[in-house]
C-alpha cells in the first residue's frame, strides 16, 4: 500500500511538491482553503506557472486529489504545510495562514506521523508557534507521538533548470527521529537532502539565502545609480567583474525587487531581530531602503530620457513592457512595475502596458491601465518605451530600433545610453 501525504496549500510551492510526491508513488492529497483552487485542480487545470494542465491531469490519473476537507490528514503519514506568509499590519509577519493550517493538522493528527513546515518564516516559528498548537489540539507529544521538522522551500518559478528534484533540500528536525523521518520522506523524490543540526538553523538558512539576494541586488542598484552619475556603463562593469571565476556573484540592477520572497522574507528576519534583541538588522533595512527607491529612480530616468527628446513627461505616452516581477511568468506579486506606473501617472504621463502573460493589470489604488495587444501600433503611439521585464518573446533590439525613445531596465538594450 502506498504511503499517504497531505500537502497543505496548493500554490506555487505546494503544487510542484505534490507533483513530485505523486511521481514518487505517494498517495497525495492537496489540501487548500480556496474552493476555486480545489475545483480548478480537480478539473485538471493548473493555476501556477510551473505546471501545465496536462501535468495536473497526469497527477489526477496517478491518484492525486485536491480537497478542502482536512480529514484527509487522519490517514496521512506526512503533512507538509506550504501556506503563505505575507506581511501584515505595519510590516509585521502575518502567520495567520500558518496557524490555521497547523490547527487543521493538529485536529486530525495521526499517531506516529510527520509534520513539516515549508513556509518561509522567522526563526522559532516551528517550535514556538506550530508545535504548541499541534500539541494542545491533538493532545500528543511532539518528538514522541509525532515528528516535526522545518524544511524551507527553494522553488524558483519560471526557471525549470532547477526544480524540486535537483535542488538540495534542507531539513531541520525537532529531534533525531524527526530529522531521520523527514530525510527519508524527501529522499523519495529529491536527489540530495541535507540535514542541519536544528529547526532554527533550517529556518534561518532560508532567510540568509533571501537576504543575501536582497542585499546584493541593493548593492548593484546603488552602483547603477552612482555609475550613471559618473558616466560609467554599469552593465559593462558587471560583465567585467563577472568574469572572475571565484569570489564574485553576478547580480543585475533593475526597477526594484518583486515576488513573494525577496521583498518580504528579509523583513521576517529583521522584525524578529528587533523584537528579540532590540536593535535593527542594518543590512536588511538599508537594502530595503535602496531597493524601494528604484521604481522612482526609473521614473526619473524616464523623465530624463523624454527630456533629451525635448518632450515633457506630462504630455507623453509611456509604454511599459513586461509588468510581472520576473521574466516568463505571470506572477505580478509585489512587482515594482506598479510603483513605476503610479509614479509616471503622478507626473501626468499617459501610461499603457504590454505583457504577453498579463491581460488585466490593476494598480495599488485599483486603477486599471490600458493593455495594448498590437505592439507595432503601440510603438508608434508611445513617446517612450520602458522595458521593465525582458520576457523571452520580446525582441529587444527590434523594439529598440522601432521605438521613438527607449529605456531599458534589464540590460538587454544594445545602446548604453538607453540602459538604466
Ligand atoms: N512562490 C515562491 O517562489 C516561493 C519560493 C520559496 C518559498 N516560498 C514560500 O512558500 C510559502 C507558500 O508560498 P506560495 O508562493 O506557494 O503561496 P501561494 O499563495 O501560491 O499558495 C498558497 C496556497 O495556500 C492556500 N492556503 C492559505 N491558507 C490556507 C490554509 N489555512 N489551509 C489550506 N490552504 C491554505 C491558498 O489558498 C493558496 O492556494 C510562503 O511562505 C512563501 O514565502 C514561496
Amino acid at each position: 500500500m502506498s504511503k499517504v501525504v497531505t500537502i497543505v496549500g496548493q500554490g506555487y510551492v505546494g503544487l510542484p511538491l505534490a507533483q513530485e510526491a505523486v511521481r514518487a508513488g505517494w498517495k497525495v492529497f492537496g489540501l487548500d482553503a480556496s474552493e476555486l483552487v480545489v475545483a480548478k485542480l480537480n478539473a485538471g487545470e493548473s493555476h501556477v506557472d510551473d505546471l501545465t494542465d496536462d501535468d495536473v491531469k497526469e497527477m489526477i490519473e496517478n491518484g492525486y486529489v485536491a480537497t478542502k476537507d482536512p480529514s484527509c490528514i487522519r490517514d496521512s503519514d506526512v503533512s507538509v504545510i506550504c501556506v503563505p506568509t505575507p506581511l501584515g499590519v505595519a510590516g509585521a509577519p502575518d502567520l495567520g495562514a500558518v496557524e490555521s493550517a497547523t490547527r487543521s493538522v493538529g485536529e486530525n493528527l495521526k499517531q506516529g506521523s510527520l509534520v513539516v513546515l515549508e513556509s518561509t518564516t522567522y526563526p522559532g516559528t516551528t517550535e514556538d508557534i506550530c508545535i504548541p498548537i499541534l500539541e494542545a489540539i491533538s493532545g500528543k507529544r511532539a518528538g514522541r507521538d509525532f515528528y516535526v521538522s522545518f524544511s524551507p522551500e527553494r522553488v524558483n518559478p519560471g526557471f525549470p533548470e532547477y526544480g524540486i528534484k535537483n535542488t538540495p533540500k534542507l531539513v531541520g528536525g525537532l529531534n533525531e527521529a524527526s530529522t531521520e523521518k523527514t530525510v527519508e520522506f524527501y529522499s523519495t523524490f529529491v536527489d540530495e537532502v541535507v540535514p542541519l543540526s536544528g529547526v532554527k538553523e533550517a529556518e534561518t538558512a532560508k532567510l540568509l539565502e533571501n537576504t543575501f539576494r536582497h542585499v546584493n541586488i541593493a548593492l548593484v542598484n546603488e552602483m547603477a545609480r552612482v555609475c550613471h552619475e559618473l558616466d560609467i556603463d554599469i552593465w559593462e562593469v558587471i560583465r567585467g567583474a563577472a568574469t572572475k571565476p571565484f569570489g564574485f556573484m553576478r547580480f543585475t540592477p533593475g526597477a526594484g525587487v518583486g515576488g513573494h520572497c525577496i521583498p518580504i522574507d528579509p523583513n521576517y528576519l529583521s522584525y524578529e531581530v528587533r523584537r528579540r534583541l532590540g536593535y535593527p538588522l542594518r543590512f536588511v533595512e538599508l537594502a530595503q531602503e535602496i531597493n524601494n527607491t528604484m521604481p522612482e529612480y526609473v521614473v526619473d530616468r524616464a523623465a530624463e530620457r523624454l527630456n533629451s527628446e525635448q518632450k515633457a513627461i506630462s504630455s507623453s505616452t509611456v509604454l511599459l513592457l513586461g509588468v510581472t516581477y520576473k521574466p516568463n511568468i505571470a506572477d505580478q506579486r509585489e512587482s515594482p512595475s506598479r510603483p513605476v506606473a503610479t509614479g509616471l501617472l503622478k507626473r501626468g504621463a499617459n501610461v499603457i502596458f504590454h505583457d504577453p502573460f498579463v491581460s488585466n493589470w490593476d494598480l495599488e489604488n485599483g486603477d486599471k491601465l490600458d493593455r495594448v495587444d498590437n505592439l507595432d501600433e503601440a510603438l508608434q503611439k508611445a513617446d517612450l518605451v520602458v522595458m521593465l521585464q525582458a520576457h523571452s518573446s520580446y525582441d529587444v533590439p527590434a523594439l529598440e530600433a522601432n521605438a521613438k525613445a527607449f529605456l531599458d531596465t534589464t540590460g538587454r538594450s544594445l545602446e548604453a545610453a538607453n540602459r538604466i
